[in-house]
C-alpha cells in the first residue's frame, strides 16, 4: 500500500460520482464522454479502494431520478453499465471481488436485471472486497419498501407495532448484509447527498471534493482517507481525547 500509511482505513467507503457532464461541458465535449471517461475512473478506484483495505465500496451508479433525464443520456448511461459488467466481471471476479446490486429491482428492463442478477450470483463467495453497484437506487424509495414489509409482517401478526425497531429496519433495507458507510465521498463540489443512503449515513462522516468525477483518482482517493483519518467519530458519546483527558 505504497504512499498510505493511516491509523484507519474505513471498512466501507461510499461514493457519489458526480460532475461527468460538467467535465465534458469544460472540454466542449458531449456528456456521454464525461460518462465514459467516469467508467474509467470506476475501474481505477475499485482497484484503489481494495489495496487501500477497504472492505465495501458503494458506487451510486444511477438513481431512481435519473430516468427523468433524455432518453438518449438515460440510454447511454445503461449501456455503459451493461458494458462495464460484461467486460469487468471476469477480472472483478478474478480479483475476488463480491458485487451487490441495491435498488429497485422491481419492473426493471429485461436488457439489465438479468445482467445484474448474473454479476451478483457469478460473485457471491468472493471475499476480498465487496463492489457494492447503486442502480435504480432511491433511499426513500428502499425505506418505503422495508416499511412495507414491516406492515405486512405486523398484518401477519409475526411482530407487533411496538416491537418495530431500528435494527427491524436496516435488517429489511436492500443493504441488509453490508455495514454503514464509513465515508461519503462526493465529487464536483455539489455538497448534498442527493437520496443516496439516507438511513445508513447517519453516523458517516462525508469529504465533499471540488474535483468533476472524471478527474477523480488514487491521489483524491488517498487525500480522502486521510481527511478520513484525521476525524474524530464520536457516534453521539465522546471523543476517545475527551475520554482518556477525564481519565487521565
Ligand atoms: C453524475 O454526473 C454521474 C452519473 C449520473 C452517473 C455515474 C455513472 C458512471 C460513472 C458510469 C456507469 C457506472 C458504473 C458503475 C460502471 P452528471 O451526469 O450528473 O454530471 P453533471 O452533474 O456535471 O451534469
Amino acid at each position: 500500500m505504497a504512499n498510505l500509511d493511516l491509523p484507519v482505513i474505513p471498512e466501507h467507503v461510499a461514493i457519489i460520482m458526480d460532475g461527468n457532464g460538467r467535465w465534458a461541458k469544460q472540454r466542449g465535449l458531449p456528456r456521454t464522454i464525461g460518462h465514459n471517461k467516469g467508467v474509467e475512473t470506476v475501474r481505477e478506484t475499485v482497484r484503489a479502494a481494495g489495496e487501500a483495505g477497504v472492505k465495501y465500496l458503494t458506487l451510486f451508479a444511477f438513481s431512481s431520478e435519473n430516468w427523468s433525464r433524455p432518453e438518449s443520456e438515460v440510454e447511454d448511461l445503461l449501456g455503459l453499465l451493461r458494458r462495464f459488467i460484461r467486460r469487468d466481471l471476469a477480472d472483478l471476479h478474478r480479483e475476488n471481488i463480491r458485487i451487490r446490486i441495491i435498488g429497485e429491482r422491481e419492473n426493471l428492463r429485461s436488457d439489465i436485471l438479468p445482467l445484474l442478477l448474473e454479476a451478483e450470483e457469478t460473485t457471491r463467495n468472493n471475499t476480498a472486497m465487496t463492489l457494492v453497484i447503486a442502480f435504480n437506487y432511491g433511499s426513500r424509495n428502499e425505506i418505503a419498501r422495508a416499511v412495507a414489509k414491516i406492515a405486512k409482517e405486523v398484518q401477519a401478526g409475526s411482530i407487533k407495532p411496538d416491537e418495530v425497531s431500528p435494527e427491524m429496519i436496516s435488517e429489511r433495507l436492500d443493504t441488509a448484509d453490508i455495514p454503514d458507510p464509513d465515508l461519503i465521498i462526493r465529487t464536483s463540489g455539489e455538497e448534498r447527498l442527493s437520496n443516496f443512503l439516507l438511513w445508513q449515513a447517519a453516523y458517516s462522516e462525508f469529504v465533499f471534493l471540488p474535483c468533476y468525477w472524471p478527474d477523480f483518482d488514487r491521489q483524491q482517493f488517498h487525500d480522502a482517507l486521510r481527511i478520513f483519518a484525521s476525524r474524530d467519530r464520536r457516534f453521539g458519546g465522546l471523543s476517545q481525547l475527551t475520554t482518556t483527558a477525564v481519565v487521565g
